[in-house]
This record gives C-alpha cells, sequence and structure tokens, in this order.
C-alpha cells in the first residue's frame, strides 16, 4: 500500500515510472487496487467515474494529467506543443464542474509554459509544476490542521460528511486533516461520519481512511444528523469544500447545508476547511454549476433497483451553505471568521 512517506498515510495520487498512479477508490473499501495512467485521456476517464475525487485530490491529478499530455506529445515546435496542451486542458476541464481546484490546478500548469522557448523546457516546466502543486497540497493540509487544531477540544466528537480527507487531497486532508492535527496535539477527538447518500463517500472512505489510521470513528445515516444533534452528541461540525465564493458561500457534497442548519438550530460551531486553491474570488453564487450525476446512483442500492421504473429523479451531487451557517473557514493562512469577505481581504492582505 503507498503511502506518504513522512505522514505514513494513504497517498492518493503519484506521479511514479512517467505514469499517474491513483488509488481506485471505486473499490474501497472492499479492494486496494492501483491505477496506472500512462494517457491523459485515462488521466479525464479517472475523474469522471470518481476512480479520484475531492476537490484538491482532482485539481492536482488534472496538473498531473497535463504533464502526461506533454510527455506524449510528439512535437516539434513550442507551437505545436501547446496546440496538444490545448487539447488536453480542454478534456481535463470537461471532466466535473464544480471543484474549481480542476480550473484552478489547470490554469497554473498552462501558465507556467507562457513564454518558455523549447519544448524541452515547456514539457519539464509543467511535469515540475505539476510535482510542487502535490507537494504544496500535503504542506496546506498541514498548515491548515495546525490552524484548525487550535479550535478543537479534547473530548470533541465531531461530525463530518463526505470525505474530506487524505482520500480527497494528495494526503493527510482539509477537514480530516484538522482532526489529525488536534489528535497530534495531544487531543482526543472522535469522529461521525454521514453515510453520504448516494456515492457513500463517508461510508467507504472516510470511515475507511480514520479506522486505517486507527483514529476512533462511527458512521450514522445522513437522516440521523438532527437526531444526534438534538441528543447533545456532536460538539462541533467540519467538512471540506468544493468551491469557496469571497462572500463566504461555501459549495460542498450535497447534504452539507441541511447539516449546515441543523449545526444552527442545535448551536454547534460549523466549520469548513479549504485550502486557497479551492477558494473562488471572482464568481458569484448563481453563476456556479452544480454536477447532476447519473440517476443510477439513487434509484440503485448496491446493484440493486430500489425505485419504482419511470420515477422522475433529481441527483444534485453539491449544495450551497451561506455564509451565515458558517462559524469559521479555516485555511492554511489562517482562521476566516465572518464577515468572510471583509476579513478573507484583510488574510490575503
Ligand atoms: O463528489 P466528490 O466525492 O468529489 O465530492 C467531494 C466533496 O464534496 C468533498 O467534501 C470536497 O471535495 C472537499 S475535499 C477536501
Amino acid at each position: 500500500m503507498a503511502k506518504e512517506k513522512s505522514l505514513d498515510l494513504l497517498l492518493t495520487v503519484e506521479w511514479k515510472d512517467d505514469a499517474v498512479v491513483l488509488i481506485d477508490q471505486t473499490k474501497l473499501p472492499n479492494k486496494m487496487v492501483y491505477v496506472k495512467c500512462t494517457d491523459y485521456r485515462q488521466v479525464a476517464d479517472a475523474i469522471k467515474s470518481m476512480v479520484v475525487r475531492g476537490a484538491p485530490a482532482i485539481g492536482v491529478t488534472a496538473a498531473l494529467g497535463l504533464a502526461l499530455a506533454a510527455k506524449q506529445s510528439k512535437a516539434k515546435s513550442m507551437q505545436e506543443l501547446m496546440t496538444d496542451l490545448d487539447t488536453a486542458f480542454k478534456v481535463l476541464r470537461a471532466t466535473r464542474p464544480t471543484a474549481v481546484n480542476l480550473f484552478w490546478a489547470l490554469e497554473r500548469v498552462m501558465d507556467k509554459v507562457k513564454g518558455v522557448k523549447t519544448v524541452e523546457d515547456a514539457k519539464k516546466a509543467v511535469l515540475d509544476e505539476a510535482i510542487r502543486m502535490a507537494q504544496e497540497d500535503i504542506q496546506a493540509n498541514r498548515e491548515m490542521g495546525a490552524n484548525g487544531a487550535k479550535l478543537f477540544k479534547d473530548g470533541d466528537v465531531v461530525l463530518t460528511h463526505c470525505n474530506a480527507g487524505s482520500l480527497a487531497t494528495v494526503a493527510y486532508g482539509t477537514a480530516l486533516g484538522v482532526i489529525r492535527a488536534t489528535r497530534e496535539a495531544g487531543k482526543r477527538v472522535s469522529v461521525i461520519a454521514t453515510e453520504t447518500r448516494p456515492v457513500m463517500q463517508g461510508a467507504r472512505l472516510t470511515a475507511f481512511e480514520l479506522q486505517h489510521d486507527g483514529v476512533d470513528v462511527s458512521l450514522i445515516p445522513d437522516t440521523a444528523v438532527g437526531h444526534m444533534m438534538a441528543r447533545g452528541v456532536i460538539k462541533r461540525v467540519i467538512v471540506g469544500a468544493d468551491r469557496v465564493l469571497r462572500t463566504g458561500h461555501v459549495f460542498n457534497k450535497i447534504g452539507t447545508y441541511q447539516v449546515a442548519i441543523l449545526a444552527n438550530k442545535h448551536k454547534v460551531p460549523f466549520y469548513v476547511a479549504a485550502p486557497l486553491s479551492t477558494f473562488d474570488f471572482e464568481s458569484n453564487p448563481e453563476d456556479v454549476v452544480i454536477e447532476e450525476r447519473s440517476i443510477d446512483e439513487v434509484v440503485k442500492v448496491g446493484r440493486k433497483r430500489v425505485a419504482p421504473k419511470g420515477v422522475r429523479i433529481f441527483n444534485p451531487a453539491f449544495d450551497m451553505t451561506p455564509p451565515e451557517l458558517i462559524t469559521g473557514i479555516i485555511t492554511e493562512k489562517g482562521v476566516l471568521k465572518p464577515p468572510f469577505e471583509k476579513n478573507l481581504k484583510a488574510l490575503l492582505g
């Protein structure tokens, strides 16, 4: 099992032997299988089919996909190389619409080749930048963890939704990174993970990776959140994000909004952990495309159909939590408190 060396954690995405190596998350928790991509189109398929998922992991994987496209290219001139990279950029960009890290990562790599004179230098620049982004992701998660750990107390029972852990990043995680850092700081925290219907990232991935790392974790159905809060079991909530707007609106896995409303009702602090690569400084709430996924995810439980044929289905994969429901947004540069727009400006100087 590949592990991030210094952290002894799962390594979700890696550049190895001139290929992009991914943990196949569709097979977890039953099988630990690695997928080796040697063509950028395989990388695009892996993102689309959720072999790799989670905003920061998608971003870094797409960047490494561009590195593969550069490597595959037979271009003799910079112009030909840019045409090949642009084709790959468009294919990778069209994989999933909501997590902003995907667009941020692809644009950052493309920017790096602008002005480079030779094909050889450009190919190297693309790969170097993508690998740098993978390293920076772990570093940002570590810093977020240190910033967030101060907000959690010994004995806290923390609810998380979806998977914002090692498996959603290169390693360590955003929301689960904060939980790891809290435990590393000597505080005992236990986690309640929601199943996260319909793709079950909570049951399949969060429960798996926390158990793998020896973190105390219990699993509940999504529908039990209100009950657990009303009973006073949950002391804090922490989730990740697919996109954070400058206004503090947070787009995350479908169901996050419900959890935030319940937390507000029961006066449970609701935190979001997101690196700056997940911030979208330009869009307004209505500009963000919410991915609609296959109805199969809803009508079936496992392979068995549970809904009648012909029924109308909606399957939005993300929702938006408004800033007034959020206690704080934990970033690698510090913890943002409301009013987010003003405090974000101050945080970024
Ligand atoms: O559809 P997914 O599994 O890619 O959705 C993932 C999430 O919503 C995560 O909470 C989010 O990407 C944060 S990951 C650090």
